[in-house]
């Protein structure tokens, strides 16, 4: 089975460095720390409020770092332009609503075809890979399908926050969408709510090829150290795949 690649989110570093308002702790030392101890890419979600990471961030990650950088992004025309500057790795389309707490369901693609496809496609003709952040469901991927993304990332909230039959049931759909989308040529993702107990049967949905884990592991990392929960969740990862 091929190498399940892991993004590690690094917002809520940033979360802790604005509630203060300084300069600590930095989300590119904490994005260092996680290439050193096995992570294959950084992702930040620059909101549109900038809770947690701001743009300089973005400039910074993108100067500091050798992985690939996934930016997480609102379909606007503001994050357009600062992809378009900055050119990262991936842009990884998420809704946005201003008061949620967080990444709170899926990106409806179903819905929002022509507002999303410009932006697409000036997206991929700047180089960046897009994905889209949605839910396992058929109507969404044949979505992205139409779009031409070549990536989706599935989100995993509700099996994360669910248990029993309800979690088994959500894992059969997460499982279905990523065979669904990799028949269709689309590289499967998946995020959100990931912890150590719950991330094994995710990982080894084989078509899977990228977890993006981001609030439990800096959660962890106040235990634990950044590197060595970096280096769990990765050694988790890698048994669930082998
Ligand atoms: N993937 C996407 C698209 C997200 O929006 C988020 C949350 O910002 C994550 C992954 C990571 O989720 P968590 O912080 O719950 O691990």
């Amino acid at each position: 089975m091929s190498h399940l690649r892991l993004g590690v989110n690094i917002d809520h570093v940033a979360t802790i460095r604005n509630a203060r308002g300084g300069a600590y702790p930095d989300p590119i030392r904490a994005a260092i720390v996680a290439q050193e101890a096995g992570a294959d890419g950084i992702t930040a979600h620059l909101r549109e409020d900038r809770r947690h990471i701001i743009d300089q961030d973005i400039a910074h990650l993108i100067g500091a770092i050798a992985l690939p950088l996934n930016m997480e992004m609102a379909a606007t025309e503001e994050m357009l332009a600062i992809a378009l500057k900055h050119r990262p790795h991936a842009a990884c389309i998420v809704p946005e609503r201003r008061e949620e707490v967080t990444t709170e369901g899926g990106l409806n693609a179903a819905g929002q075809h022509n507002h999303l496809q410009p932006l697409i496609t000036r997206l991929k003709d700047a180089g960046i890979r897009v994905s889209l952040f949605i839910e396992p469901d058929p109507r969404q991927i044949e979505a992205a399908l139409s779009l031409g993304a070549p990536v989706v990332e599935f989100h995993t909230g509700r099996y994360a926050h669910s248990e029993g039959e309800e979690r088994a049931v959500e894992l059969r759909r997460i499982a279905d969408a990523a065979a669904l989308a990799a028949k269709n040529g689309i590289e499967p993702h998946a995020g959100h709510g990931l912890t150590f107990d719950n991330v094994q049967p995710i990982a080894a949905i084989p078509q899977i090829a990228e977890l993006n884990i981001g609030h439990f592991l800096i959660g962890e990392a106040i235990f634990e150290g950044l590197g060595p929960v970096v280096q769990r969740m990765r050694g988790l990862m890698d048994e669930a795949r082998g």
